[in-house]
């Protein structure tokens, strides 16, 4: 292909031919049926609406678009903790397991009903209450995985009371930040936390973030260790002093009710480089959004056990850990720890013990487990699994295609879901049942979403070609603004084309009307005027039996503008030799063409990731060109990038 196709302007290269039909069986249970495709955006959200959510008082328009904001279900008054715990309980259904929970040491383990949730929701709410915290007072969560974490967020739902959610492994000064641009007056934390045998020392981490953030009046500390911390006197109160004399009887602190359109939280997402954006969700609308996708999409039935294995704090763990599932009334199972602890069958271990009907997790989970070997999931019974999702990154179709053999035992549909933080629920995914699955593709928008691929002018790229994926009309879970900044929010999502959502991820659509994600659009290479997206190099490296994962990006080249240096990680942690990179090259070569071929290829046992697991592209480039490495703050682990900057110093020198 040596020019760009008409209209396209990032061209797509890497063809997958692999189909998977719905099987029958399959099919006709599926709560999904070709029919849900029929129903405007109006009526089917109308339904949906007044199905999976209790509305205090009914809502008198579905939906109200004034570009660039939306509102949802206008004049409906609801509150989002009755309609994931009390009504569950009212039903008569209190005995139903809300949590399976278990610790990363092995002997921990807790079983959560609907009626202990209530339980402990309503102490928790009660004790905030204590505090002064009241409809409209901002509470910030920096917790690890326990149950006390989505506890304390219905308790801020039960009271109105906004939260942030700060993930657990974020610093004191990305803590200090959010808390300090949502003016949080409480902090919810724990002493320490366990991750890979190791303690997280939160509360300490949470001082030094209070010493930076005045507007905190108060922390509340979860005893999970017997570790000792300090506790400032006026300020610091444990968990359970603050419950020593407080009611759990549902009718002490009644659910507020509250407006559709009501804060419930802020969620902070960082761009690549600026500061952190919070990102707004509302009540109803967002509500309604995720439960009536993790209904759809993940098949889940009365009986079923569903794990979701992201973190709650990020988007993934409060759409489909907390708010989606236990408004629909699902059993869950929480893990505090990481997939290798003590070994690295632990979450197989987790499926067979509980059940596990539904798995959902991201590529880069997956890609671990593809390096570990496959002889960690057949040591244990996996027959309960029916349907695997994944979330977070563009999947590489070698990594499905062992995602689906490996633990789905080739009989559960993959749920590929692509949506984001400020999406707030699933947008393009299959709907097993329905779907035909093609590796590597997130297939078609969910019903209503009504998305679309432009080019650089604004017009719609024909099948085939790729360019820029957009979103034409609102959808109830969308975010409702940046934090306090309006400007922001027009300038990221609105300004590229009038009145349409712009996402910030390149795309294309094939024949069938199928998406196939691009990666980030700051991450497109461009080789010789070939517009080249990341993950067709990836997916044709991780295509090679002998390497597990890969990340390339550009770097700037004389004569073809960029080059394409190509990360790669083998399995078995096999070390790599100039013969692998020989070959390397010749399968890219064959796959897509010589053009895509990586100029360079770096043997590496880890990848940069961000803390909830997506290849950090922008890092390798400043390896790649020998520059001084940008903001690492939000690295998983920022020894991995400096190790591959030192060796780029190295080779450099050598060169010389
Ligand atoms: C990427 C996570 C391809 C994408 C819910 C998006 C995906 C960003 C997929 C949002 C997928 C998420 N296929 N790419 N299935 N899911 N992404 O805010 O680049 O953490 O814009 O939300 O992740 O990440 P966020």
């Amino acid at each position: 292909m040596s020019e760009q196709t008409a209209g396209q302007d990032i061209e797509t290269l890497f063809l997958e031919q692999r189909r998977y039909p719905p099987p029958p069986e399959f099919a006709k249970q599926a709560n999904a049926q070709p029919d849900i495709h029929t129903k405007k955006l109006d009526e089917f959200w109308r339904e949906e609406g007044e199905k999976r959510v209790s509305w205090f008082s009914p809502f008198d328009q579905v939906y109200e678009w004034e570009p660039p904001y939306a509102k949802w279900f206008l004049g409906g008054k609801l509150n989002v903790c009755y309609n994931c715990v009390d009504r569950h309980v009212e039903a008569g259904r209190g005995d139903k397991v809300a949590f399976y929970w278990e610790g990363e040491p092995e002997e921990e383990r807790r079983t959560l009903s609907f009626a202990d949730l209530q339980a402990e929701v309503v102490r928790f709410a009660n004790g905030l209450k204590k505090l002064g915290v009241e409809k409209g007072t901002p509470v910030a969560i920096y917790m690890g995985m326990v149950p006390e974490l989505p506890v304390a967020m219905l308790a801020c739902a039960r009271l109105g009371a906004p939260h942030t959610v700060i993930f657990g492994g974020f610093s004191a000064d990305s803590l200090s930040d959010r808390v300090n641009d949502m003016e949080c007056e409480v902090l919810v934390t724990q002493n320490e936390g366990w991750r890979r045998g190791n303690r997280v020392p939160l509360k300490k981490t949470s001082d030094e973030a209070m010493d930076r953030s005045p507007s905190v009046k108060q922390c509340v500390v979860y005893r999970r260790t017997d570790g000792e911390v300090d506790m400032r006197d006026g300020r610091d109160l444990w968990w359970d002093q603050l419950l020593e004399d407080v009611s759990d009887d549902p009718d002490s602190c009644p659910c507020q009710e509250m407006d559709s359109e009501d804060l419930l939280y802020l969620l902070y997402t960082s761009g690549t480089t600026a500061k952190p954006k919070g990102i707004v969700h509302t009540t109803g609308g967002y509500l309604t959004g995720v439960a009536t996708t993790h209904h759809y999409v993940f098949d889940v039935k009365p009986d079923s056990v569903y794990w979701c294995a992201a973190d709650i704090g990020w988007v993934t763990g409060h759409s489909y850990i907390v708010y989606g599932p236990l408004c629909n009334g699902t059993t869950g199972v929480v893990y505090e720890g990481t997939p290798d602890f003590p070994d690295k069958d632990r979450w197989w271990a987790i499926v067979e013990r509980y059940k596990v009907d539904i798995l959902y997790t991201a590529p880069t989970a997956i890609r671990s487990h593809m390096k570990w070997g496959p002889e960690y999931a057949k040591k244990h019974d996996l027959s309960s699994l029916r349907v695997l999702g994944t979330v977070g990154e563009p999947i590489n179709p070698e990594a499905w295609v062992w995602y689906h053999e490996n633990i789905g035992r080739g009989r559960c549909p993959v749920v590929d879901t692509w949506w984001q933080t400020e999406t707030g629920m699933i947008m393009i995914t299959p709907l097993p049942g329905i779907t035909t699955l093609k590796p590597g593709s997130a297939t078609k928008p969910f019903p209503t979403v009504d998305a679309a691929v432009f080019n650089e002018k604004g017009e719609s790229v024909p099948p085939g070609g790729g360019g820029y994926l957009v979103i034409r009309e609102p959808w109830p879970a969308m975010l409702r603004g940046i934090h306090k900044d309006h400007e922001r929010y027009v300038k990221t999502y609105w300004s590229k084309y009038p009145n349409v959502y712009f996402v910030g991820d390149g795309a294309r659509v094939d024949e069938d009307g199928d998406f196939w994600l691009l990666g980030r659009i700051d991450d497109v290479m461009n080789v010789s005027g070939h517009r080249i997206s990341t993950i067709e190099v990836e997916s044709a490296l991780v295509d090679h039996p002998r390497v597990a994962e890969a990340a390339v990006c550009g770097r700037a080249d004389k004569t073809t503008g960029q080059a394409i240096v190509a990360y790669v990680t083998l399995k078995g942690g096999d070390e790599g030799s100039p013969e692998m990179l020989r070959e390397l090259r010749i399968h890219v070569g064959q796959r897509i063409g010589k053009f895509a071929a990586p100029a360079n290829i770096v043997f590496t046992p880890e990848l940069p990731k961000t803390r909830s697991g997506k290849i950090m592209r922008r890092l390798l480039r400043d390896v790649a060109e020998n520059r001084e490495l940008g903001d690492t703050t939000t690295l998983a682990d920022s020894a991995v990038v400096e190790e591959l900057a030192k060796r780029g110093r190295e080779e450099a020198k050598t060169e010389e």
